[in-house]
């Protein structure tokens, strides 16, 4: 592989949450190359077994290595990285980024008190990946599973009062196991690639002096890191329009239809393809 040709950057996701990484990507490294897949038929990975996720995720990470050519894989999917990071890792020879460690780096760096709160789907929270990851670097971390509000955002409902409530339910109830814990968190990490697209009513629905941590930014920081004079490459500031190929295992048009909202730009053509049941 030669250190400064422009890499090709597979990034995956359960559906097309994982865009908003994708958006951060690019913002860092807009000539780079990118394979995006939404594994959108086996949606949503929140409410499944480890066992099942880790095999989604190791068949979709094969279809974008072994057939796409990525490089470079960024599993911008909380879920598929706190449980199947390592089968991942097992599947493809290629490095491979998760969205964990960066996002519990994000709250490090952040908090002042070392309490935080993480959002993010059932079996993100059941696999305590978030609250290891903290606690490696000192921090507490409190989890709620918040499992309203992936159909939200699937919905479109990102400005919606219902959502704005679910979200004030959620905060007050997760404010009040804080509060029993002894906790005085200052920092809330949306452990989900869909919460991004709810990041403003996050920001409005906490207490002041509670910072948003968006697991995508950091992600997109961590993999410049580790691409080192690839991702320079990558940097360059003129590139007439960024490579981006996306597919999904179904639901196409709704891809297509959604996804430009969370990539902030169209997403083109979405090709279907069949990873299996
Ligand atoms: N992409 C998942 C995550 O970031 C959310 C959607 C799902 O449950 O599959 O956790």
């Amino acid at each position: 592989m030669s250190t400064t040709a422009t890499p090709t950057i597979g990034v995956f996701d359960s559906g097309f949450g994982g865009l908003t990484v994708l958006r951060a990507l690019i913002r860092r490294m807009p000539a780079a190359r990118y394979i995006f897949l939404g594994d959108t038929a086996r949606l949503p990975y929140g409410s499944k077994s480890q066992r099942t996720i880790a095999r989604y995720a190791a068949e979709s990470a094969r279809f974008l290595v072994d057939e796409q050519k990525a490089e470079f894989l960024v599993i911008a999917c909380n879920t598929a990285s706190a449980l199947a990071l390592d089968a991942i890792e097992q599947a493809v020879p290629v490095p491979v980024l998760g969205v964990i460690e960066p996002g519990a780096a994000a709250a490090r760096a952040a908090s002042q008190s070392g309490d935080v709160l993480v959002v993010a789907t059932e079996a993100t929270v059941h696999s305590h990946a978030y609250a290891a990851a903290c606690q490696a670097r000192g921090l507490r971390a409190l989890e709620k599973a918040c499992p309203l509000l992936v159909p939200l955002v699937e919905e479109g409902w990102t400005e919606h009062p219902v959502t704005v409530e679910v979200i004030e339910i959620y905060l007050n109830e997760l404010r009040a196991e804080a509060a029993a814990a002894g906790l005085k968190p200052d920092t809330l990490v949306l452990g989900c690639t869909h919460y991004p697209l709810l990041r403003p009513l996050f920001e409005r629905a906490v207490r002041s002096g509670v910072k948003v941590i968006d697991s995508a930014e950091s992600a997109a920081a961590a993999a410049v890191e580790l691409l080192g004079d690839r991702a320079t490459a990558a940097s360059s500031g003129l590139v007439a329009e960024t490579r981006v190929r996306c597919f999904a295992t179904d639901s196409v048009e709704k891809f297509e239809r959604l996804g430009s909202r969370f990539l902030d730009r169209s997403v083109g053509r979405v090709e279907l393809v069949d990873l299996g049941g």
